[in-house]
């Protein structure tokens, strides 16, 4: 028996790094051992922050190549692009119906999004998390894989599903955040969430030289300003990574590290050597995937037909609940 259904969404980039992969794709595989699985590459989302969408449909597709590659099972889960279900949208017009603006206006991100972009603040970022709570009750989930960073989203989720069951009667679950093993995966300069648009990520599909190269450039113990000075594996994320990719290794790394028994260069260049052998068979079926262009985008049109009966459905009765007509059949 399966424990529930479980949903999320990935924005789609050029590519996903190990933050991604630590922080999210490697609990969605999981997952689907326990639960009914939907995971959808949100391409609508994409659009709120992306300057620029020529790049839109190629990302959509490495994402998929991303997450198939990981270990997403189209036979168990459903795949699909967002914008190829498009109840969505409407479900989240309705349900912009019943959220008070000063909910979405007091959401940590859009503050940051404001702050940073004070000349692109559009309609679409203040109702990200609208559109955010549609992707996940279009299908009555109950459950989100998510990193931190989510949880206020995950937050508001709820309370516009709980929203909607007072005002219209009992209609959608009230979904629940997941955190990962590793919510929050640090990006190479050691301060800053690993993140693309900051630079400071390591591909998951990078070859395994610039994979070297990339570690290398690592910021570790800043204390540390000589070999023969001791390091502090507790504020190193070099020494973080390790654990996960070479969980065998962390105790002679600490040890090493604290004793300056090693030096940054040569622990960069194992964590590298750990991260490339861990990533062998994920960069293996991925370049396998890329090969056949035709099967993933037909993973991705059966994922769309199976997600489509699912948000149908969910449509008629939030829109009967609502009161509005149904259509007549003439
Ligand atoms: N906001 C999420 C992110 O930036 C992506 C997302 C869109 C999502 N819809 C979702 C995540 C639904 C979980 C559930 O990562």
């Amino acid at each position: 028996m399966k424990r529930g259904r479980v949903f999320s969404g990935i924005r789609c980039t050029s590519g996903q790094h190990i933050g991604n992969y630590l922080g999210a794709m490697v609990n969605y595989v999981a997952l689907q051992e326990d639960y009914d699985c939907i995971y959808s590459i949100v391409d609508i989302h994409s659009l709120t922050t992306l300057e620029e969408t020529d790049r839109l449909r190629q990302n959509v597709l490495e994402t998929a190549l991303d997450l198939l590659a990981a270990g997403i099972d189209p036979q168990r889960s459903i795949l699909y692009v967002q914008s190829h279900v498009p109840e969505v949208v409407e479900l989240a017009t309705l349900l912009g119906m019943v959220t008070p603006l000063g909910w979405l206006t007091r959401v940590p991100t859009f503050k940051e999004k404001v702050r940073m972009h004070p000349d692109n603040v559009n309609y679409g970022l203040v109702g990200y998390p609208v559109l955010m709570t549609a992707d996940i009750i279009l299908y009555k989930a109950d459950t989100v894989p998510v990193g931190e960073d989510q949880l206020p989203h995950l937050e508001l989720a709820r309370e516009i599903a709980r929203r909607f069951n007072r005002l219209f009667g009992d209609t959608f679950p009230e979904p629940q955040g997941k955190l990962s093993q590793a919510p929050m995966i640090l990006g190479l300069d050691g301060v800053n969430k690993m993140s693309k648009s900051l630079n400071n990520d390591i591909p998951l599909a990078a070859t395994p030289e610039e994979t070297e190269r990339r570690v290398m450039t690592a910021v570790t113990d800043p204390q540390r300003t000589h070999r023969h000075i001791p390091g502090r594996p507790e504020v190193c994320n070099v020494y973080s990574l390790h654990r996960f990719f070479n969980p065998d290794q962390v105790e002679v790394v600490y040890g090493e590290c604290t004793t300056a028994k090693r030096g940054c260069v040569e622990c960069k260049k194992q964590l590298a050597e750990g991260i490339n052998r861990a990533l062998a068979p994920f960069r293996q079926r991925r370049a396998e995937l890329a090969a056949r262009s035709d099967y993933v985008e037909g993973v991705l049109a059966d994922g769309a037909a199976r997600a489509s009966v699912i948000a149908r459905e969910t449509l008629v009765e939030a829109r009967d609940r609502i009161g509005l007509p149904a259509p007549y059949a003439h």
